[in-house]
């Protein structure tokens, strides 16, 4: 397992301190035994209700106490993982602070402290010393294990369980990216609600996964029902560029020569599609779609908005292959005040190591409507694979768009005069014409008569366009695009 590897490899490198945030204990601990079995080194925990234990071990004397738990820990000197559970009551208490940088500071050979919880804090004094590290969700294998375990407790009770193999993978796909035992939960949830397991638990297991995955608010699964790239006019450089990304991105064999893409920029004039594309890009490759929002991370208490980026990203590569979606991405990760403590440096440090170190097949696309806003960092060659630059439409694409939004509302875009509706739009973004075959619709309701290229004209006649209204900021958004970005 990936997860144990890691920890042996902290473990090896003699990190005095570690701080686990986990949801999931028992795991937890089982990772931290296998890892430390590779090094031979014996493990010991503490909880509040046991004391202090070496495994297979009487609790030693009066250890509840963790001040005397810390203290023995302090004075031995083999070495040792020793593992303190639901440590965050702990971390307010100064003394207990202070012993924890003690013993880190002492640094004894083979000696490693891993202090848990399911949320800490770090407590300044040790924010140094100590190495944050969170379990990653399980993989594929491990949930596959679970729901095959679980049916087969079911079936062993005459449950009846009618699924087939590829309808157990497709349990296994809608389960990915939560813990164990919420995946436990749900399916047992699930197999509750109609007496029996049948595909009809499959969809229900997906919805019932966006709801956990909302509920912090920081990642969202969103409904893949917005439509396909082809319900978007124009943009045939990105769309194209899209294509072939595709070919590889789902295919199962590496393309000699081709890393797998990463992920797309789309900044541009507001409304022209950036949103649109980013949506409709998971349905048109089948994968899931999933919006982290920066903004949701910010904490107050140091290292844990960085804690719950991992996590959150982490979460994502469980769900590969999947598309990642960051709206706006210059409001959450990238805003240069130094006026939130320096969280959103440290957020968007984070963010961009995550970008280079990623294997797996998680495509990301960001967008950004403020591009003056965004760090240089974010924009150096080889974070994206490109940037795009999403403008105002030219006059054939505001045909396409105008005909798109047309089918939308069940008209006939050959019923209408298009050329003079496209001679009288310039200007016009994708989201401003979409208003303008709306409003005109409402004309004619008020007229009580079918929708006419006369309707549709008046309407355009009464908008004054965004980049009518705020010709200098489109300006700047072109200038600033020539030679950074591709136009899409
Ligand atoms: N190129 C386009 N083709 C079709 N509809 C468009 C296009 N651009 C914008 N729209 C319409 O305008 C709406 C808003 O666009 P959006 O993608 O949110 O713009 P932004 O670039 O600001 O993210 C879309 O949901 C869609 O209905
Ligand atoms: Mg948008």
């Amino acid at each position: 397992m990936d997860n144990t590897n890691d920890l042996a490899v902290l473990l090896a490198s003699q990190y005095p301190l570690l701080l686990v945030e986990a949801q999931e204990e028992q795991r937890l601990l089982d990772i931290i035994r296998q890892a430390a079995d590779r090094l031979d080194l014996p493990v010991w925990t503490w909880s509040a209700t046991r004391g202090l234990a070496k495994d297979g071990h009487h609790t030693q004397y009066q250890t509840i106490d963790p001040h005397v738990a810390l203290e023995f820990v302090g004075e031995l000197s083999g070495p040792g993982v020793f593992v303190f559970t639901d440590v965050h009551p702990l971390l307010s208490d100064s003394l207990v602070v202070r012993r924890i940088k003690e013993i880190a500071q002492t640094g004894r050979r083979g000696q490693t402290l891993v202090l848990t919880g399911p949320r800490n804090e770090v407590p300044p004094e040790i924010e140094s010393l100590a190495h944050q590290w969170s379990l990653k969700p399980p993989d594929r294998d491990e949930l596959s294990a679970l729901v095959k375990r679980t049916l087969d407790t079911f079936a062993a009770r005459s449950f009846p369980v009618v699924v087939n193999g590829a309808e157990v993978e497709q349990m296994v796909d809608a389960l990915l990216g939560l813990t164990i035992p919420e995946a436990e939960r749900l399916v047992q949830r699930e197999a509750l609600r109609d007496g029996q397991i049948s595909p009809a638990d499959i969809p229900a297991l997906r919805n019932a996964k966006a709801e956990l995955l909302n509920s912090d608010g920081i990642l969202e699964l969103v409904a893949a029902d917005v439509g396909t790239l082809e319900t978007i006019g124009g943009l045939n450089g990105l769309k194209s560029w899209l294509r072939l990304r595709r070919r590889v991105m789902i295919s199962d064999d590496a393309l000699p020569g081709l890393d797998p893409p990463r992920g797309v920029l789309l900044t541009g004039v507001p409304g022209c599609g950036k949103s649109l594309v980013a949506k409709t890009l998971a349905q048109t490759w089948g994968l899931p779609l999933v919006l982290l929002d920066p903004s949701r991370l910010y904490s107050k208490y140091i290292g844990e908005s960085e804690q719950r980026l991992i996590a959150a990203l982490s979460t994502v590569e469980a769900m590969a292959p999947a598309v990642l979606w960051i709206d706006e991405i210059e409001k959450g990760l990238a805003s240069s005040g130094d006026g939130d403590g320096g969280v959103s440096r440290r957020l968007l440090g984070t963010f961009l190591r995550w970008m280079q170190e990623r294997r797996g097949d998680v495509f990301m696309v960001a967008t950004a409507n403020d591009v003056s806003a965004l760090p240089p960092e974010l924009l150096r060659r080889g974070r994206f694979d490109e940037i795009f630059f999403v403008d105002l439409p030219d006059p054939g694409e505001r045909a396409e768009i105008i005909s798109i939004h047309l089918i939308k509302r069940g008209q006939d875009p050959s019923g209408f005069d298009l050329a003079p509706l496209v001679a009288a739009s310039d200007g016009f973004s994708g989201a401003e014409l979409e208003t303008v075959v709306v409003g005109a619709l409402y004309r004619a309701l008020a007229d009580e008569d079918d929708l006419t290229t006369a309707n549709l004209m008046m309407e355009l006649a009464a908008t004054v366009p965004l980049s009518v209204s705020r010709r200098e900021d489109v300006a700047s958004l072109r200038a600033w695009a020539d030679g950074r970005a591709v136009f899409a």
